[in-house]
């Protein structure tokens, strides 16, 4: 039946969804599936009943997107899609319920605190290094892309942080700055039979992998396979699929985690249940060091769809 590729949207991230999308989409039609994008943004997501389309491969980053909705949507209108559930995807777009789940499953994640709008808090944002030390992160809880997010290196920047995230969120998380390596790990599958794939490691100019350095640039290095001794690497797979299973993803995701420099402890850092499928992308690059090319990717994720 036909596929609609759903892409854009209207969140933060529609300009990186319709990269991913455009390029699900190209590799889904030349694998011969009758596929077509969608645009939640331009059409009601009912059209997808009118117009005969049997499932959804989800390309949407960010809310109304990524966070349960489109989800919840599609349920309602019985069409199989692409990813997590409402209730894990809901979760994993927010980066504090997802710490709240992991911290009570025992799973490494940074130290935070989260100022909502109009709290005493925010009006002493001053209060937050004492509490986590600096540097410190600070970024809005439902955003992707390292949209809204800065590193704080002293006091004076806080208010400027808090000020930028708020624009993404209401609510701001302040977390504790891991010094060490950035790494992220995919997952393909669910429940007992969900498997990560090969981690890798990123090796940004100064650390930035910011917005730019993601999508845009090609001073990222990333090392897949990731050179890591394999007692690491195979902790990170391990501390990743309890983080995958925790939220009660499926389908497909990847966490994102920083590698501690003094102790080479590893720290959750987020969970995204429709990673990106750019041409820059970490789960191509990962799948493909799996022996996974892209277009098989994107099938294999297809076939996953489910309500
Ligand atoms: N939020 C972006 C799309 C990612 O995680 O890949
Ligand atoms: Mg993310």
């Amino acid at each position: 039946g036909k596929v609609a590729v759903l892409m854009g949207g209207s969140s933060a991230e529609r300009e990186i969804s319709f990269l991913s999308g455009n390029g699900v989409l190209d590799a889904l039609r030349l694998a011969g599936v009758n596929a077509h994008a969608f645009d939640p943004a331009e059409q009601g997501l009912h059209e997808l009943k009118s117009q005969g389309f049997a499932r959804c491969f989800i390309a949407l980053h960010g809310r109304h997107g990524e966070d349960g909705t489109v989800q919840g949507a599609l349920e309602l209108l019985g069409i199989p899609y692409t990813g997590s559930g409402v209730m894990a995807s809901a979760i994993a777009m927010d980066k504090v319920m997802t710490k709240r789940i992991w911290e009570a499953c025992g799973l490494p994640t940074p130290r935070h605190v989260v100022l909502q709008p109009g709290s005493q808090e925010l009006a002493d944002v001053r209060q937050v290094p004492d509490a986590l030390g600096l540097p410190l992160i600070v970024k809005p809880p439902r955003e992707g892309s390292s949209i809204g997010v800065t590193k704080v290196q002293g006091y004076s920047q806080m208010l400027d942080a808090v000020r930028l995230s708020a624009q993404y969120d209401p609510d701001v998380l302040c977390e504790e700055f891991i010094e060490g390596e950035e790494v992220t790990c995919a997952v393909l599958g669910a429940g007992a039979g969900a498997e990560a794939l090969p981690v890798i490691r990123i090796q940004a100019p100064e650390g930035a992998y910011d917005y730019q350095n993601k999508y845009f640039t090609d001073e990222v290095r990333y090392l897949c396979p990731s050179g890591l001794p394999e007692a690491e690497e195979s902790e990170i797979r391990r501390i990743v699929l309890a983080s995958y299973r925790a939220l009660g993803c499926r389908g497909w995701g990847r966490a994102d985690l920083m590698i501690r420099a003094s102790d080479r402890k590893p720290f959750l850092l987020e969970m995204n249940t429709s990673p990106g499928m750019t041409g820059h992308s970490l789960v191509p690059m990962a799948a493909r060091a799996a022996g996974i090319a892209y277009p098989d990717l994107c099938l294999r994720v297809l076939a996953s769809a489910a309500l």
